[in-house]
């Protein structure tokens, strides 16, 4: 998100809790940038390092989201996928923050409402959902619904489900959606590039909404994992290991 709104030419702070982590992400942006760059000039790299110089201009980071804030126009939230954490940074967020500032939530399942009540800006409050890699990817959403994950989730949870019964390996489930299907990824490789504890969040909060509803049923084995801290690409293991 970040990247993407520096590269159309926004200033933008990246807010995170330690410098350790916003070193890992500014070199993450770096790598990625490189890649869009790489294809967009393929045959312009002159073009292509100044595209990179000029994004990079664009970009500071901090760990401190009340300073920071005092002077943004827009604040995009993309922290841990947990009402309560959630609904405390807005709030306080909302006492620094200019009058007319608006704020937008990256949440992948959560109702916009519910997020927008712990501010007194209900009328500048909304929903910005992204998909990884942002870079790549092009849809945002901003209706109610969440239409992608709605399916997306219960589906990757499904694939968990039949290889928790022993009826397929992980391999061949992800092999099988990848020809079958034509999608990109299967959905253990999925799951571990979007994090195992994001989609465990999602679902949570969702069976913790409809707890009848089978396709919203918690997985055991997602659980275990999750528990182990094996929470997919960004830890070097997931349901697969990555160096
Ligand atoms: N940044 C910039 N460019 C990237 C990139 C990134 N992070 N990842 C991939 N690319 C681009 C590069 O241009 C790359 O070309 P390069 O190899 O020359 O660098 C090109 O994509 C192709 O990448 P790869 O050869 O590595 O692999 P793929 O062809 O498989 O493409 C992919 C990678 C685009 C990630 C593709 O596998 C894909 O579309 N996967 C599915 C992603 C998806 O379903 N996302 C939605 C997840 S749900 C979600 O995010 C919502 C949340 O709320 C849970």
């Amino acid at each position: 998100i970040f990247q993407v709104a520096a590269a159309t030419g926004h200033t933008v702070v990246l807010v995170d809790q330690s410098e350790e982590i916003l070193k890992k992400s500014t070199k993450g942006i770096e790598e990625s940038l490189k890649r869009v760059t790489k294809k967009k000039f393929a045959d312009k790299p002159e073009a292509g390092t100044e595209f990179i110089e000029k994004t990079l201009k664009n970009l500071t980071t901090s760990t401190d989201a009340v300073a920071v804030v005092h002077s943004t126009d827009l604040v995009i939230e993309a922290i841990v996928e947990n009402q309560e954490i959630k609904n405390e940074l807005f709030k306080t967020l909302d006492k620094f923050a200019p009058e007319h500032t608006i704020f937008a939530s990256n949440t992948s399942s959560l109702q916009i409402t519910q997020l927008a009540n712990s501010t007194t800006r209900q009328d500048r409050f909304g929903g910005l959902h992204f998909f990884n890699p942002v870079p790549m990817m092009k849809l945002v959403e901003d209706t109610p619904g969440f239409i992608v994950n709605r399916l997306l989730v219960p589906y990757m949870l499904e694939a968990v489900r039949l290889f928790e019964r022993g009826d397929a390996s992980k391999e061949d489930i992800d092999v099988a959606m990848k020809l079958g299907a034509g999608y990109p990824m299967g959905p253990f490789e999925l799951l571990d590039y979007v994090g195992l504890d994001t989609s465990k969040y999602i679902i949570d909060g969702w069976h913790a909404l409809e707890p009848n509803n089978p396709l919203f049923a918690p997985s055991p084995l997602l659980n275990k994992l999750v528990e182990e801290k094996k929470l997919g690409k960004k830890t070097g293991e997931g349901f697969y290991k990555y160096k």
